[in-house]
């Protein structure tokens, strides 16, 4: 079985839903976890090199619409300071990325009305015309006129996790959301040229084994061009308080490494949350294990506190507004080098 898998990932090949499964269940086992992590490693650096690329990402709103059980700003959260940025204030941070040698930025904000296509188009277009930054978006589901007008406007990349792939469970945590739509989002951006990016939560209340074989396929089936996933955490204010698990770093940076297997040309970040389970320390195993990605958080010091989706976030207290020097010391001390240019899919370019 192991040389199968490592034959197919090495060239690229489709992975079966038993080889997933076959991954996915031997994750608790050592001796076969460690051949996971090694085999990953390997096939990182065959298709993705030893570059790391940077997205300085600028949290620019948290408020939200919709009431998504497990996250920290949802609209119903009431201990929470709301805030928004405006355009000058964004672009100002963009400088300050640019500045940093970063090349691409990534907005990311609650499903805030207030940004409407032409509020937000008039952002992207001022961000294209004065830094030439590459221009990620992760604000939610929009209809296809928005995310074309924004393509347009020279938008070049977009962000918006599956969450979970079993409908069951999607139903449960968005009262107001509908897994098809979102499903259709995906396959819209990915229509109009957008460089897409998707992705679930490891370990939500609920799923099993089973799921995961599912959204780790879920994830090729969508042929993405980036894969952020996280471990789920329960935040103390949400309905989901309850519901704490305790994330073994190793597991979670083994699903990493299989959606690698599996996808051996995806941008894959090593995602902040990894940085919740394991101080200072997850973001670098993630990139050991599979990951190619940094996503350095670029929003100003004075609203990180008010931007914790799930608690025990980095980078909230420090008092440097940003976290561009350490982040090449992180990189650079585990033998990678940090990525020039704006990094863009290696699928489609
Ligand atoms: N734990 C882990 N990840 C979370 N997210 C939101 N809330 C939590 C939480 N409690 C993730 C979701 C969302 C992304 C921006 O943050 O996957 O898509
Ligand atoms: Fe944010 Fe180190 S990555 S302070």
């Amino acid at each position: 079985m192991r040389d199968i898998i490592e034959q197919k990932s090495m060239n690229n090949k489709r992975l079966t839903r038993e080889e997933i499964l076959y991954l996915v269940t031997n994750l608790k086992n050592l001796e076969i976890r460690e051949w996971i992590y090694k085999t990953a490693d390997s096939v990182r650096k065959k298709y993705m090199t030893d570059t790391v690329f940077l997205r300085g990402i600028i949290e620019f709103s948290n408020i939200c619409s919709k009431s998504c059980l497990y996250c920290g700003i949802n609209s119903r959260i009431k201990n929470v300071e709301r805030y928004r940025m405006e355009k000058e204030e964004i672009l100002e941070t963009c400088f300050q990325i640019k500045k940093n040698g970063q090349t691409t930025v990534v907005l990311q904000s609650g499903e805030d009305p207030y940004y409407t296509k032409e509020k937000m188009g008039e952002i992207i277009k001022a961000i294209k015309e004065q830094t030439e930054l590459a221009v990620t978006l992760s604000v939610g589901e929009r209809d296809e006129e928005t995310y074309l007008y924004w393509k347009n406007c020279g938008m070049d990349r977009y962000l918006l996790r599956f969450e979970t792939s079993n409908r069951e469970i999607f139903k449960k945590l968005h009262p107001d959301g509908d897994f098809d739509n979102r499903i259709n989002c995906l396959k819209v951006l990915k229509k109009i040229g957008v460089q897409t990016g998707s992705g679930f939560m490891i370990g939500l209340p609920g799923a099993d084994d089973n799921d995961l074989v599912n959204d780790i396929n879920q994830c090729r089936e969508l042929d993405l061009d980036m894969i952020g996933v996280g471990p789920f955490i329960a935040h103390p204010e949400t309905e989901l308080k309850e519901e704490f698990i305790k994330h073994e770093i190793d597991y979670i940076t083994g699903v990493i490494a299989i959606l690698r297997l599996t996808n051996p040309d995806s941008h894959i970040p090593a995602t902040t949350a990894f940085d919740a389970v394991l101080e200072y320390q997850g973001r670098q195993l993630a990139l050991k294990r599979g990951a190619n990605i940094f996503m350095p958080n670029s929003t100003p010091q004075k609203y990180r506190k008010s931007y914790q989706l799930y608690p025990g976030k980095p980078c909230v207290d420090e008092s440097g507004d940003d976290c561009a020097s350490c982040v090449v010391g992180r990189i650079t001390s585990i033998g990678r080098t940090i990525g020039k240019g704006p990094g863009h899919s290696m699928k489609r370019g």
